[in-house]
Formats: structure tokens, C-alpha cells, sequence
């Protein structure tokens, strides 16, 4: 073993573990790491480890452990100040440090996106306590969102529709709170048409690519289905596109990148991204012969990617646990995969808990309605067993 390059993918979820696989395709050798045993990547990766990764201290014992020449985060919850330090000793971060210490916060990337690069957002404010929280709140007015700065998947979101809201709110929102800085930010709650994902790849050389507008649903703040290609003006597309340019430029390094804008008759906002394959891009593991993971390593290597080539309009639709078990097993694959063109990635995830994401269900279809319908049609058929 170890003869390609040593990757250590720092977080080891269903995005790890289908990163892992396009690595060792390409003949990398693949370190796992992340706080529980049996997360899905460490299933197929070369070696693993359970660590904290808001640790210095234990980051550090790995990566003198194992000596990778390219770090690849998979999560925002990680000593970022740390991964600087590596950079500087010479490991490849990716896409940057810098990047991965700008995203692992709300705050930091979108004053970057608003206030540096005059990105169009939506209203927002920050708040360190209730009485902050109303006052901001207060000013861009009611609907609006609150969301932990460091948080993701929804946890501790909410929408308070006027003053009588803030204080359950805030409580929700402090719950869900991860780190310690207790600070949320507060959104104009934008009444979108739809929202997409737009997979942006930049490369060490060659020009910045991106895959087909992906379209999703969100229930809770977390992605129920996605689809590609998603119906948006070829207008609407290249406004978009220009400020995922913009601000992919800004944070440098090379990799794929996933940018969120919500999209109205008359705007595109920019939301938020995250500097890695992103949950909704999951489709473009039907859609395309290149997947989001297949992109990511190739930039990341700076590897050619002369060409994506579409298979057909595609959709996924995540499969949910609806309590919390230690033990569990699936049902149901065989009915599911009864229809053509239609697929299944149960992630193995060892433990469930209540609307924890367990697997997603794949299609490919005449037009993307076919394929959502089809995709939530074998999700559906897949059960959990809990014993
Ligand atoms: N300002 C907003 N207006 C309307 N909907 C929003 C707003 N902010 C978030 N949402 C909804 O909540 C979802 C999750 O919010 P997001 O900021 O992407 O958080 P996360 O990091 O948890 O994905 C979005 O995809 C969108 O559906
Ligand atoms: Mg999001």
C-alpha cells in the first residue's frame, strides 16, 4: 500500500466515503478520521482514526502519525487555525486554509461575500444575546431567519414571523449551537421560487467549470430531494454564476466548491457555500459520468477534467430514520430497485438517530418531475428496521 499520494480526509461521512472511493480509484492512499467509530468513509478507506477534530492537540498526533500530503475537510467543525499551521508546513489543504477557516463560521464568509465583494444577500445582522437578537430583528423585520453562526443541516434555524417569537428563537437557537461562540445571525427571510446548488470547480490550471444548476427542497433546514438540471433563466444562470466565480476566486486553492443561492422572479441571492461536494449534489452520483467527488479529486490533484458528460435529467431523495436506535437494518432494496434507471447508496452509518440521513435513493428519468418522482418512490419503498 501507500504507493499514489496519502490523503486524510478529515470527517468521514456518505460525502467522505464516496470521496474515498474516487481516490482510491485514482490510486491514493486514504486516512479516515472523525469522532465516532464506523463512520461510512472508514468503511472503505486504507486506515482510520477517532479523534476529536476541534482538537490541536490530537489533529496534530495524527498528522504526525500518518504524514498525508493532502488534507481534505469534510466538515466545518475543525481546528482551523491548525490546518493553517499545516499548510504552512507544506500539506496540501483543500481547497486552502484559509478557506476552511472563512466557512467554518457563517459570519466570516458572508461579511466576505456582502460587505468585500458586494455579493447580493439577503438582509442580515449579528446577534450575542436575546436583547441584541430582538432589536436586530426589529430592523429587518418579520419573517426572518436565525441560525447559530457555527452550525450546519439546520440544527438550531428557525424562523420567527414577529416579536413574540425572538426568545423561543434564540433558546432554540443557543441549543443547537455548536463551538462556544454564542452568536447568531438573523436573515430577511427571502420568499424564494427555488433554491439551487451550484457545483463550482476551480482548477490549479485551467478555467473555473461548473456542473448543471442542481434545484432541491429543504424540510427542517435539511435537503429532502435535489435534482439536475434545475429550471433556471439562462439570464438567472450567469448571474449566479458570476458571483460563485467571484467568490471561489476569493477563497482560493483548488476543488469543488458548493454554492447556494435562492433564486425569485426578479433576483438571485447568494446564501451560503461550503468549499467541498456538497449533500445535494449527491444526483451527480445518476446524473453524469464525472460525479461531484470524481471533480473534486481531479482539482484537487489538478487533474484534466476535459469534459462532464450528462446521462439524463437526474434526482435524488434522502432516506430518514425516524428514531433513535443502536441497532438497525434496511428492507425493502428489491422493491426499490425495481424501476429502471434507479439506484440505492445506503451510507451504513452504525447508529441511527431521528431524522438522521441513512441513505439516498438515486434516479434518472425523461425529465427531472420523472426523476423526483421516481427517486422519492425508492426511498420510500426502502424501510429501517429498529431493533
Ligand atoms: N434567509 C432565508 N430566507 C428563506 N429561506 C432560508 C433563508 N435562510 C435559510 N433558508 C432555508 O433554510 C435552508 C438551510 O439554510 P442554510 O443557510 O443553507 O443552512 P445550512 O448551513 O444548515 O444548510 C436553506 O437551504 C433555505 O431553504
Ligand atoms: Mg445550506
Amino acid at each position: 500500500m501507500g504507493l499514489g499520494k496519502r490523503v486524510m480526509l478529515l470527517g468521514a461521512g456518505e460525502l467522505g466515503k464516496e470521496f474515498t472511493i474516487s481516490a482510491q480509484r485514482l490510486g491514493l492512499y486514504v486516512i479516515a478520521v472523525d469522532r465516532y467509530a464506523g463512520a461510512p468513509a472508514m468503511q472503505v478507506a486504507d486506515a482510520n482514526e477517532v479523534i476529536d477534530m476541534l482538537s490541536a492537540e490530537t489533529l496534530e498526533s495524527v498528522v504526525t502519525k500518518h504524514k498525508p500530503d493532502i488534507i481534505v475537510p469534510e466538515i466545518e467543525a475543525i481546528r482551523t487555525s491548525k490546518l493553517q499551521e499545516f499548510e504552512a508546513r507544506g500539506i496540501q489543504v483543500v481547497p486552502t486554509a484559509k478557506a476552511a477557516h472563512l466557512t467554518m463560521n457563517r459570519d466570516a464568509i458572508r461579511d466576505a461575500a456582502a460587505r468585500e465583494l458586494k455579493l447580493k444577500t439577503a438582509k442580515f445582522a449579528y446577534a450575542g444575546s436575546e436583547a441584541e437578537l430582538a432589536e436586530e430583528a426589529g430592523r429587518i423585520g418579520f419573517p426572518c431567519v436565525i441560525k447559530p453562526v457555527m452550525s450546519s443541516s439546520g440544527k438550531g434555524q428557525s424562523v420567527a414571523k414577529k416579536a413574540a417569537d425572538i426568545a423561543g428563537c434564540w433558546k432554540y437557537a443557543v441549543e443547537g449551537m455548536r463551538g462556544d461562540t454564542v452568536k447568531v445571525i438573523v436573515e430577511e427571510f427571502i420568499p424564494f421560487d427555488f433554491e439551487i446548488t451550484l457545483l463550482t470547480i476551480k482548477q490549479r490550471k485551467g478555467p473555473t467549470l461548473f456542473v448543471k444548476p442542481i434545484g432541491h427542497r429543504q424540510e427542517r433546514g435539511d435537503y429532502m430531494e435535489s435534482w439536475l438540471p434545475a429550471k433556471i433563466s439562462p439570464a438567472q444562470l450567469k448571474k449566479a454564476q458570476a458571483m460563485a466565480k467571484k467568490v471561489t476566486d476569493h477563497l482560493g486553492g483548488a476543488g469543488i466548491f458548493g454554492v447556494e443561492f435562492f433564486v425569485t422572479k426578479k433576483d438571485v441571492y447568494f446564501s451560503e457555500l461550503s468549499p467541498r461536494p456538497h449533500d445535494t449534489g449527491m444526483v451527480t452520483m445518476i446524473s453524469q459520468d464525472l460525479t461531484q467527488f470524481d471533480l473534486h479529486l481531479r482539482a484537487v490533484l489538478g487533474l484534466p477534467i476535459p469534459e462532464i458528460s450528462y446521462w439524463a435529467p437526474s434526482a435524488s431523495a434522502v432516506i430518514l430514520a425516524d428514531r433513535d436506535s443502536e441497532q438497525y437494518s434496511f428492507t425493502g432494496q428489491a422493491e426499490a430497485l425495481k424501476a429502471k434507471q434507479t439506484d440505492l447508496r445506503l451510507f451504513g452509518k452504525p447508529t441511527t438517530r431521528k431524522y438522521r440521513r441513512m441513505g439516498v435513493a438515486l434516479a434518472r428519468g425523461k425529465n427531472t418531475d420523472e426523476a423526483r418522482r421516481k427517486a422519492r418512490a425508492a426511498a420510500a419503498k426502502v424501510k429501517i428496521e429498529y431493533r
